[in-house]
C-alpha cells in the first residue's frame, strides 16, 4: 500500500481523488470510487441546494470519505451552509476567488478545504486563503483549464513554491499506474483523476461521449475558448468536433461573444436536474445520458489522457489498478533500474 499525507490525513486507502466533474460525477461515480479506498468527490456546481442535501445524505450513509466540487459563481452561500451541517469531508473548489467567509463557515464546521490551482501564483494565494490541500492542474487536464503548464513542469514548481505547507493532488492526464508513480516521485501526495474515470459505467455521461473518449487518440483534444456563454472567462480542454476543428485556431472572439444567445441554432435537447432544456450552439454543458441532439456541436469535455483511456470500465477497477500498477512501478520497477 502506498502511504502518503494524503492517504493518512483523510483514512483512505489509495492516493486518488476522482475530479468533481459537473453534472456527471453524480452519486454512483463518487461512492464507486470512495468504495474502492479512494477519495470520490461530487460535481456540484449549479446543483440545486435540496438535491444536494439528499445526494449529501446518501453519500453519508456509505461510510466512506468524500468531497463536494464546487465553483463559487454556480453556487451560494446555502451550499457551503449545508456541506458544513453535514460535515462534508472535503469541499474542493475550483476557478473562482472563494469568499472568505464560505472558508470559515467550512472550517468551523469541520470540513477540510481543498482549492484547485493552475499557476505558481494562485497556489501561493491559495495557501494564505487557509487552503487544507491543493490540487495543482496541468494544461493537459479536461474540463476548465488555464494551468500555466503541463503537470511536469508545474507541479514540482508549484512544491517547490508552497515548501510543503499543505498536501498536493496532481491533475491533469493521469490515467494509470504510470501517472500516480509520476506525481508521487515529482512531490505530490495524491492525484486527481477526471478523464479516465468518465469511461466508466458510474459516470453521467452519454454513451456517444464516452464512446468518443475511448475512440481518441492523446492527440485529438484542444484548448479552446469556443463554449459558454454563460462561462465566458472558461478556456476548457475537450474532444475535437466539427465545431471545435471549425473555431479553433480563428483569431476572433468565440462568436458567443458576438451573437445573443438566441440567435444561435438548437443542437439538441436535454434534461438538466428533471428540467427539460433546448440546447443552443456553444452552451458549455456536457452531454450527459438524457441529452439527444449533435455530438458534432457539443462540447466534450476531456483531457490528454484519452491517449490512454481505451475501455470503459467500473470505477472502482480503475482507482484499485491505478494503486496496485503505481505500487509495482515504485517497488519493482525502478529499484531495478539501480545498478550498485
Ligand atoms: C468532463 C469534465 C468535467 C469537469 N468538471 C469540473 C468541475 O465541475 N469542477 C472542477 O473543479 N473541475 C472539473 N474538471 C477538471 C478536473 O477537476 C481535473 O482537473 C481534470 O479532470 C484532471 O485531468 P484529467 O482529465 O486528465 O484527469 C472537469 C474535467 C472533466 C474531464
Amino acid at each position: 500500500m502506498i502511504r502518503t499525507r494524503l492517504t493518512e490525513t483523510y483514512g483512505i486507502r489509495h492516493p486518488i481523488a476522482s475530479a468533481g466533474m459537473a453534472f456527471v460525477a453524480t452519486v454512483p461515480l463518487t461512492r464507486a470510487v470512495s468504495a474502492a479506498g479512494g477519495l470520490g468527490v461530487l460535481g456540484a456546481s449549479g446543483m440545486p441546494p435540496e438535491l444536494l442535501r439528499s445526494e449529501l445524505r446518501e453519500l453519508r450513509a456509505g461510510g466512506d470519505p468524500f468531497g463536494v466540487n464546487i465553483i463559487p459563481r454556480f453556487n451560494g452561500i446555502e451550499h457551503i451552509e449545508l456541506c458544513a451541517e453535514e460535515q462534508v469531508p472535503v469541499v474542493v473548489f475550483f476557478w473562482d476567488d472563494v469568499p472568505k467567509e464560505w472558508i470559515e463557515r467550512l472550517h468551523a464546521g469541520g470540513c477540510n478545504v481543498w482549492l484547485q490551482v493552475g499557476s505558481v501564483a494562485e497556489a501561493k494565494r491559495a495557501v494564505r486563503a487557509h487552503a487544507d490541500a491543493l490540487i495543482v492542474q496541468g494544461s493537459e487536464a479536461g474540463g476548465h483549464n488555464r494551468a500555466a503548464a503541463a503537470t511536469l513542469s508545474l507541479l514540482p514548481a508549484v512544491i517547490d513554491a508552497i515548501e510543503g505547507a499543505v498536501p498536493v493532488l496532481a491533475a491533469g492526464g493521469i490515467a494509470d499506474g504510470r501517472g500516480l508513480a509520476a506525481a508521487l516521485a515529482l512531490g505530490a501526495d495524491g492525484v486527481s483523476v477526471g478523464t479516465r474515470l468518465l469511461a466508466s459505467p458510474e459516470a453521467f455521461a452519454h454513451d456517444e461521449y464516452k464512446k468518443r473518449l475511448i475512440a481518441a487518440g492523446v492527440q485529438d483534444t484542444a484548448r479552446h475558448n469556443i463554449f459558454g456563454p454563460d462561462f465566458p472567462d472558461a478556456t476548457v480542454r475537450g474532444l475535437r468536433n466539427r465545431l471545435v476543428r471549425e473555431w479553433e485556431k480563428r483569431d476572433e472572439p468565440p462568436p458567443y461573444k458576438t451573437v445573443p444567445a438566441e440567435g444561435h441554432p438548437v443542437i439538441g435537447q436535454m434534461s438538466l436536474y428533471g428540467h427539460a432544456m433546448s440546447m443552443q450552439r456553444f452552451i458549455g454543458l456536457p452531454p450527459t445520458p438524457e441529452f439527444n441532439g449533435d455530438f458534432e456541436e457539443m462540447s466534450l469535455l476531456a483531457g490528454e489522457s484519452v491517449g490512454l483511456t481505451d475501455s470503459i470500465r467500473p470505477a472502482g477497477d480503475i482507482v484499485r489498478d491505478i494503486a496496485r500498477d503505481a505500487e509495482e512501478i515504485v517497488t519493482r520497477r525502478l529499484p531495478g533500474l539501480i545498478v550498485r
